[in-house]
Formats: C-alpha cells, sequence, structure tokens
C-alpha cells in the first residue's frame, strides 16, 4: 500500500513518524507544502485550494491512500472522501474525535489547535454529531507553532505560553485533550507536564493510524520506498525531519517550487 500524505511543513512529520512505525515496508510519498506555510492561519477558502492541488499532486503519485495530516487542511476537508481519480482520502479528525469520546470518562474533551481549525468548528461539531452529551473546550494557540519550528519546545518560555493556554481548558475540568495540529505532538511531554497526570492526551498522528490498519489490504511486497517533496527548500525541514524520524541518511528531499504542482 503506497501511502501518501501532506502537511504544510515539519507537523507532518509527527504522522509520517507514526506511518513508518506501523508500515515499515510500505512505500510512503510526503509533501510538505514550505512555500505556502503556515496554513493555521489561512482562510478556509484558500485552505480548499491548497488542499486541492496537494491531493492531485499525489494523485500524480498513483498513491494507494492520501493523508490530509495537516489539521487546519482537514478542517475544511472532511467532505473530501476520494481524489478525482478516486483515490479513499482520510483526515485527521475523524479518528480523533472518535478516539477522544472513548477516552473521555467526565465527558469534557478540550482541543487545541490553530486558528483557521479552531474557528471553523470542526471538532465540537464532529463530537456533538457523535455524542451530543459531550462538552467540547476550544483553544487557539497561534505560538505553539513557531515554538516548535524555532526548537523551543523544551524551555521556560514554552512552559509559560503552554500554561497561558491551556488554563482555560483545566478550569473547565477536560479529562482529555486533543492536541489538534501536527506540531503539538513535538510538545507532548511539556503539555502533559502542564496538564498533570490525569488528562489523557490524544495524538491524531496514533489515532489515524488505525484508519490505514483498517484499510491495508494483504502483505505487500512493495519496496519501502520513501520520497519526500517540498514545495520550498525549508532550510530547518532536514534537521527537523533527521530529529524527529531518526534518520540521520534521509531520502534526498525532491524540491517543486511554489504553485507549480507537478511530479518531477
Ligand atoms: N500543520 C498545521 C496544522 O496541523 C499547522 C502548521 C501551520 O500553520 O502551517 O494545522
Amino acid at each position: 500500500m503506497h501511502i501518501g500524505l501532506f502537511d504544510s511543513g515539519v507537523g507532518g512529520l509527527t504522522v509520517l513518524r507514526e506511518i513508518r512505525q506501523k508500515f515499515p515496508s510500505s512505500p510512503i510519498s510526503y509533501l510538505g507544502d514550505t512555500a505556502r506555510l503556515p496554513y493555521g492561519n489561512k482562510a478556509p477558502q484558500t485552505l480548499k485550494q491548497y488542499t486541492q492541488e496537494n491531493i492531485a499532486f499525489l494523485d500524480q503519485l498513483h498513491v494507494d491512500v492520501i493523508i490530509i495530516a495537516c489539521h487546519s487542511a482537514s478542517s475544511v476537508s472532511l467532505n473530501i472522501k476520494h481524489s478525482q481519480k478516486g483515490t479513499p482520502v482520510i483526515n485527521v479528525i475523524g479518528p480523533s474525535c472518535e478516539e477522544a469520546i472513548q477516552s473521555t470518562k467526565n465527558k469534557k474533551i478540550g482541543v487545541l489547535a490553530t486558528k483557521a481549525t479552531t474557528r471553523s468548528q470542526v471538532y465540537p461539531e464532529y463530537i456533538r454529531q457523535q455524542a451530543a452529551d459531550i462538552q467540547v473546550h476550544s483553544q487557539e494557540a497561534p505560538l505553539l507553532v513557531p515554538l516548535v519550528e524555532e526548537d523551543y519546545s523544551n524551555t521556560q518560555v514554552a512552559k509559560i505560553i503552554l500554561e497561558g493556554y491551556l488554563r482555560p481548558l483545566l478550569d473547565a475540568s477536560i479529562d482529555t485533550l486533543i492536541l489538534g495540529c501536527t506540531h503539538y505532538p513535538i510538545l507532548a511531554q511539556e503539555i502533559q507536564d502542564c496538564c498533570g497526570p490525569n488528562i489523557q492526551l490524544i495524538d491524531p498522528a496514533r489515532s489515524v493510524i488505525q484508519s490505514l490498519v483498517e484499510r491495508q489490504t494483504a502483505a505487500t511486497n512493495d519496496q519501502p520506498k520513501f520520497d519526500i517533496y517540498l514545495t520550498d527548500q525549508s532550510p530547518h525541514f532536514l534537521e527537523h525531519a533527521q530529529k524527529l524520524l531518526n534518520l540521520p541518511d534521509l531520502p534526498p528531499i525532491k524540491a517543486l517550487g511554489p504553485l507549480t504542482l507537478k511530479r518531477q
């Protein structure tokens, strides 16, 4: 099963990491739309267009399934179940909501996310449809992406910012917290420290794996091909990728250039 996934940039590596662990023999094609990030403060119409273009690009690579790893892109694309060529498309919202619903005991779920995702209301609406008695408390956290990008995760600054963002959720007595952005699993330890041990963190990168497991066809003899495509040669992408994937020898990154979403 050739798996294609995309994100605005570095964050989707948290999803890629889980996929590589779970499907070590599957070919994987990763698209980081680094030329157009950040996605987290873009308007819905813009994100819809980016999403369609990114899906079309992965489709050209003849992938068997496409994952919209980015929450901001997923939040405006719940209706996309297949690409134009008929390739199944999975987003990260549904699987993480399902896991959060299973996890909560007191029926109070928190969602930490970008502005785009929070303002779309996608998480509260999805959860309400599945379980009307669950309260969902959302918090937009726009400073967390730059903190991760600039490697400020394990710092006093990160701690102070996290305490500010998490305080309203803790005051609302949530017992489950969805990390509603691909960057946030990189801050998982700091977030857990701030929340304390009684709050269950939901990492959508892990939740989405179950959807893939369900779709996986019989064992494959495919070569474990692994390609990374970027729409801009972001200088720190390589460092983040080597660290996160624990792969000092990454495959050569294929630079596409902005708006030229054609196969190289
Ligand atoms: N990857 C995006 C998300 O999950 C956040 C990063 C960005 O703003 O581009 O929403």
